[in-house]
C-alpha cells in the first residue's frame, strides 16, 4: 500500500486546524484553554469530551478514545488512516500526488463528473420548465401559488419524457458510465436508457454550499397509483441522511433558529413568505447527520412537522437526536392546517411567526403527551399523571430549568407546585450513580496497577509531555538519566522507546513520529496528556526536578539492597563488606546533598 510522506501529512494536519473540523460533528463550548463538548463516540450527558487548539489533539475522559485530526476522522467516518488523510486533504483542498493512489484519483473524477451532470441537469430541468411544452407545470406551480422569485432561488425545474435528459447528458460528452453513477438515467433489461424523472415537478437537492447532489421530482396529477414523490437513489456523491434541503439557502439568513420542516414544499412556501430559515428532512426521520448538521449552523431548531405526519414518536426522537447535540429544539404546535405550507397560506407569515415563537421544549411535549393519555378529570388518573410528569421533571439537571418547568406545569394542569416538588426531589436526589460515571471509574482503573502510584503516573506522563513538547531541550537530559526500565506504566513505557527510537527526531517532527505509532490505547493516551494543563512554568527547572527524583529513587533502592545484604553477611567475604559499605556511605551524602 502506498504511504504519504510524513511531511505531505503534517501538511494536511496543519491545514485541518482540529476544533474546526470537530466542530463539524461535536458542538463544543470554549473553557480555558480547550474546548468541550459531548463525546461523539460514547453516551453522555456532561461533557468529557475535550480538544486543545493549542495541542490540535482531541481525548475523551469518558471513553479514552484521542488522538489527532485524523485520528478523528477515521474514528467518526469509520475509515482507515489512510483514507482520513484522502478526507483531510480533499477538505483543505490540497492535491495528494496523482502516481500514489490511482483507485481514489479515478473517484474523485467520477465524483466530479457527477456535480457537473448535477448541475446540467438540473439547468435543463429548470429551462424547460419555461418552455410551453410545460404547460402542465407552469399550470401546477400556479396553483401551488409559487411566485417566480421561488422557482429561481430553488431552481426548481420541469423533468422531460422518455430519455430527452440522456440525449442532452450526451450531446454534452458525458459517458454512459458516468450518467449511470448518478442515477438520473438507468439502463433498462434491453440495454435502453431512460430517465430516472419523467414529466415531474423538480427540485435540486443542494450541499450546503450549494452543489447539486441531488433531485426531489413530484407527480403533477393525482394518480394515486405513482409515487408523490421519487428521490434520486443515494450514490457516490448522495447520502440523504446526510442533506438537508434547502439548507444552502436558510444559512444565508443567518439566524440563530433554523426552522425544521418534513417536506419540499413546506420549507419552498415558507421561504417565498418570508421566513427564510427553513430547511426539509428529506422524507426521513432526523438522522444524527442531519442533526449535527444543524447544530452547526444553528443554537436552536424549531421542528415543524405535519400535524397528521411523522407521529409524536418520530418528533421525540428527533427532539432527542438535537438535545444530545448540545441543541436548543423546540416543537412547533400547530393547529388550523395539516402542515406548514397550508398553515401559512391560511393565515400569513405573521402567525406562523408567532407559533414558532411560543414553541415547546422536549420536557413540555413529554408532558403534554402524557397529558394525552390521562384524563385529569379524574382523581386517579391525576395522580398517575403527577407521577409520569415527575419522572420527566427529575431528569432535567439544571435546577433552574426545572423550577420554571415546575411553575409552567403546575399552573397549566392545576396541580398544586408544593406536590410537584415533593415528588420531584425525591427522585432527583435518590438516584443511583449513573452507568457512565461507573464506567468511567472502570476505565480509567484500566492503566493502573495496583501498586503504581498516582505520583508515578503523573510523573511518567509529564515526562512524555516534555519530550514531546520540548524536544530539543528536554531529549538528551533525559534520556540520559532516565531509561525504558524507569517507567512502571507499560503505555507510558512503550511511548517512551517509541520517542528514544525515533532517528533523525527533532521538536517539529516528534509530534508526527508519536502520532504515527499505529495503535489506538497508545494514541488515546497520548491524547490525555496533550490535552492536559500541567502549568510548567520553566521546562529547564521541571526537567531537573524529576531528574532529582529519579535519582533519588534510584539511589534509595539501592541503599535498600544494600541494607538487606549487610544484614546477611555470612555470605559475603570481608572485602565485599568492605566495598559495600563504603558504597552504602556514599549514596547516604549523596541523598544527604540532594536534600
Ligand atoms: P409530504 O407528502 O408532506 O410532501 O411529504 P410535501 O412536500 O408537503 O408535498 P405536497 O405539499 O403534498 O405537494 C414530505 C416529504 O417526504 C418525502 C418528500 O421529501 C416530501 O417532501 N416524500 C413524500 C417522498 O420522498 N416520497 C413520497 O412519496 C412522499
Ligand atoms: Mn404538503
Amino acid at each position: 500500500m502506498v504511504q504519504y510522506s510524513n511531511e505531505l501529512k503534517e501538511e494536511i494536519r496543519s491545514a485541518n486546524d482540529i476544533v474546526e473540523v470537530i466542530s463539524q460533528y461535536v458542538v463544543l463550548k470554549r473553557s480555558g484553554r480547550n474546548y468541550f463538548g459531548l463525546c461523539p463516540f460514547h453516551n453522555e450527558k456532561s461533557p468529557s469530551f475535550s480538544v486543545s487548539p493549542d495541542r490540535q489533539y482531541f481525548h475523551c475522559f469518558g471513553c479514552h478514545k484521542g488522538g489527532d485530526v485524523f485520528t478523528f476522522i477515521s474514528e467518526i467516518e469509520k475509515v482507515s488512516f489512510k483514507e482520513s488523510v484522502e478526507i483531510l486533504a480533499e477538505r483543505a483542498n490540497i492535491q495528494l500526488p496523482t502516481t500514489q493512489n490511482e483507485a481514489f484519483n479515478a473517484k474523485q473524477y467520477l465524483k466530479d463528473r457527477m456535480f457537473k451532470i448535477n448541475i446540467e441537469t438540473a439547468m435543463f430541468y429548470h429551462e424547460r420548465l419555461y418552455k410551453p411544452l410545460a404547460k402542465i407545470a407552469q399550470d401546477y406551480v400556479k396553483q401551488r401559488k409559487m411566485d417566480n422569485n421561488t422557482l429561481k432561488s430553488f431552481k426548481i425545474g420541469y423533468s422531460g419524457e422518455y430519455n430527452e435528459l440522456y440525449k442532452m447528458l450526451k450531446a454534452k460528452g458525458f459517458k454512459d458510465e458516468e450518467i449511470l453513477a448518478t442515477g438520473l438515467v438507468n439502463k433498462n433489461d434491453r440495454g435502453e436508457f431512460i430517465d430516472r424523472f419523467r414529466r415531474r415537478l423538480m427540485f435540486p437537492i443542494m450541499t450546503v454550499n450549494g452543489k447539486v447532489v441531488a433531485f426531489g421530482g413530484r407527480r403533477l396529477d393525482n394518480n394515486e397509483k405513482m409515487a408523490k414523490y421519487i428521490n434520486s437513489n443515494e450514490n457516490l456523491i448522495y447520502s440523504k441522511k446526510k442533506h438537508l434541503f434547502a439548507l444552502n439557502i436558510a444559512k444565508q439568513s443567518n439566524e440563530k433558529k433554523l426552522i425544521l420542516v418534513e417536506g419540499y414544499m413546506d420549507a419552498i412556501s415558507l421561504h417565498q413568505r418570508g421566513v427564510h430559515n427553513v430547511v426539509a428532512s428529506l422524507g426521513t426521520a432526523l438522522t444524527e447527520e442531519q442533526g449535527r448538521l444543524l447544530a452547526r449552523y444553528a443554537e436552536q431548531v424549531i421542528l415543524s412537522y405535519d400535524s397528521d405526519g411523522a407521529g409524536q414518536e418520530a418528533i421525540l426522537r428527533a427532539l432527542e437526536i438535537l438535545n444530545k447535540l448540545g441543541c436548543d429544539a423546540r416543537v412547533i404546535q400547530m393547529e388550523g392546517a395539516k402542515d406548514p405550507d397550508e398553515y401559512i397560506i391560511k393565515y400569513g407569515s405573521g402567525r406562523f411567526k408567532l407559533l414558532v415563537d411560543n414553541a415547546i421544549s422536549l420536557v413540555e411535549f413529554r408532558i403534554k403527551m402524557l397529558k394525552n393519555k390521562y384524563n385529569l378529570e379524574n382523581a386517579t388518573d391525576k395522580v398517575k399523571f403527577l407521577k409520569e410528569i415527575t419522572k420527566i421533571l427529575a431528569q432535567v439537571e439544571n435546577k433552574i430549568e426545572r423550577e420554571i418547568y415546575i411553575e409552567k406545569v403546575a399552573e397549566k394542569y392545576n396541580i398544586s407546585k408544593e406536590a410537584i416538588y415533593a415528588e420531584v426531589n425525591k427522585l432527583a436526589y435518590s438516584k443511583a450513580p449513573s452507568k457512565e460515571i461507573l464506567n468511567r471509574k472502570i476505565n480509567s482503573s484500566v492503566i493502573k496497577t495496583e501498586e503504581i502510584s498516582e505520583a508515578i503516573i503523573k510523573r511518567e506522563k509529564m515526562i512524555l509531555y516534555l519530550l514531546i513538547n520540548n524536544y530539543d531541550e528536554a531529549f538528551e537530559k533525559i534520556t540520559k538519566e532516565i531509561t525504558e526500565e524507569d517507567f512502571k506504566v507499560e503505555i507510558n513505557k512503550k511511548i517512551f522507546k517509541a520517542i528514544v527510537d525515533a532517528k533523525d527526531a527533532n521538536k517539529d517532527n516528534i509530534l508526527s513520529i508519536v502520532s504515527n505509532i499505529e495503535d489506538q490505547d497508545l494514541q488515546a493516551h497520548i491524547s490525555e496528556i496533550m490535552v492536559t494543563d500541567y502549568e510548567i512554568t520553566s521546562v529547564e527547572k521541571c526537567i531537573e526536578d524529576i531528574i532529582i527524583i529519579y535519582n533519588k529513587e534510584r539511589l534509595n533502592n539501592r541503599k535498600m539492597e544494600i541494607i538487606k545484604k549487610l544484614d546477611n553477611t555470612e555470605k559475603l567475604t570481608e572485602e565485599e563488606i568492605a566495598k559495600l559499605e563504603t558504597e552504602l556511605n556514599n549514596i547516604i551524602i549523596e541523598l544527604a546533598k540532594k536534600k
